[in-house]
């Protein structure tokens, strides 16, 4: 398959620029993935991203590392850790994937799905070791100095309240729709501001709350650690405020956490997630407020992305060859 885009555009047709790279990983894991749409099969849809977006890595200029490999909290399919990309032509670098965010999204026909991606200069994307999941804040710049993990959610409300010019009433907030948040949903809904609770899919919340014009303000809540990273990698890019802990759902990945030397109780800012430079890659599976679907052409599937990196949110189309 060929590929075209405006960045690729800008750089003579051919993939030179690891983000042209990272652009066709998830444009061909979106286009994958979007044949699966509505079929009820989840792994089938993960599957087909990920091996689109594993050959589409494997001609990205340089030789990259997956530090992230989504998938082994519920056995999916995954690019798995260490595994080595790119054709070794240019500069080393790191990887976090996620071929399809919002697997479910995908397999029902539900809007949000993406194809995500995060790359980072050797050794700077954290790894969350045998932990699967992670307690997390994401907040626009102007709060990024007013939020800790400890404080109950009514403070958080009010400190990032203030810290936005708003009133808690006028705060929108996203907490993904899990019983183990019905309780926090229950105080922020009570402390007044109002709550956008999707099934699933931080990464798309997290964005929604960096992108001005989604007019969300906050997004709290555990969700899975490859997303924590991917998020912290668009977070890093633009400046924004995200914490985030280790939070073991289950005794045995508390054990696995402990006996890996790591602790439960450590914050980790944004910069400690993402420690250097990083951009970060998401594209449409299915539609939604972010990004649209592919939109197939006579021998083309156009896809559409959003490209975050130094201080920018690039809105980019693609033009993917059958
Ligand atoms: P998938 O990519 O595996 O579909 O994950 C979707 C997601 O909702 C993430 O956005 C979130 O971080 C994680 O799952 C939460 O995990 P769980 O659904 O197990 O609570």
């Amino acid at each position: 398959m060929q590929c075209q885009s405006e960045i690729e555009a800008r750089t003579c047709g051919d993939i030179h620029t690891l983000e042209a790279a990272a652009l066709a990983a998830t444009s061909r894991a979106a286009v994958a993935s979007y044949a699966w749409v509505g079929r009820h099969d989840q792994e089938g849809a993960d599957a087909a991203a990920t091996s689109a977006m594993r050959a589409a890595l494997a001609d990205a200029p340089g030789r990259g590392t997956v530090v992230i490999g989504e998938g082994e909290k519920d056995d999916a399919p995954m690019l798995f850790n260490g595994e080595v990309v790119g054709n070794g032509r240019g500069p080393d670098f790191d990887i976090a994937v996620d071929p399809l965010e919002g697997t479910s999204f995908c397999a029902k026909d539900l809007p949000g799905a993406l194809a995500t991606i995060a790359f980072g200069e050797p050794g700077t994307l954290w790894s969350p070791g045998p932990g699967f999941y992670m307690d997390k804040i994401v907040v626009p710049a102007a709060a990024k100095d007013v939020i800790d993990l400890d404080d109950p959610a009514e403070v958080t409300l009010a400190n990032v309240a203030k810290a936005l010019g708003k009133q808690v009433s006028e705060l929108r907030v996203v907490i993904m729709d899990k019983p183990r948040h019905k309780d926090l949903i229950a105080r922020v809904v009570r402390a007044g501001a109002a709550v956008q609770t999707p099934a699933g899919g931080d990464v798309g919340g997290s964005l929604a709350v960096l992108l001005p014009t989604l007019d969300v303000d906050l997004l709290i809540g555990v969700g899975g650690t490859p997303e924590g990273v991917l998020t912290a990698a668009a977070v890093r890019a633009l400046g924004g405020g995200m914490l985030g802990r280790l939070a073991p759902q289950r005794a045995e990945e508390a054990d696995a956490i402990r006996a890996a030397g790591m602790s439960l109780d450590r914050v980790y800012e944004c910069d400690e997630l993402v420690t250097g430079d990083a951009f970060f890659v998401a594209t449409g599976v299915n539609g939604g407020p972010l990004v649209g679907r592919p939109r197939k052409g006579a021998g083309t599937t156009i896809t559409e992305s959003l490209l975050v990196s130094s201080g920018q949110v690039r809105h980019v189309t693609h033009t993917n060859f059958d």
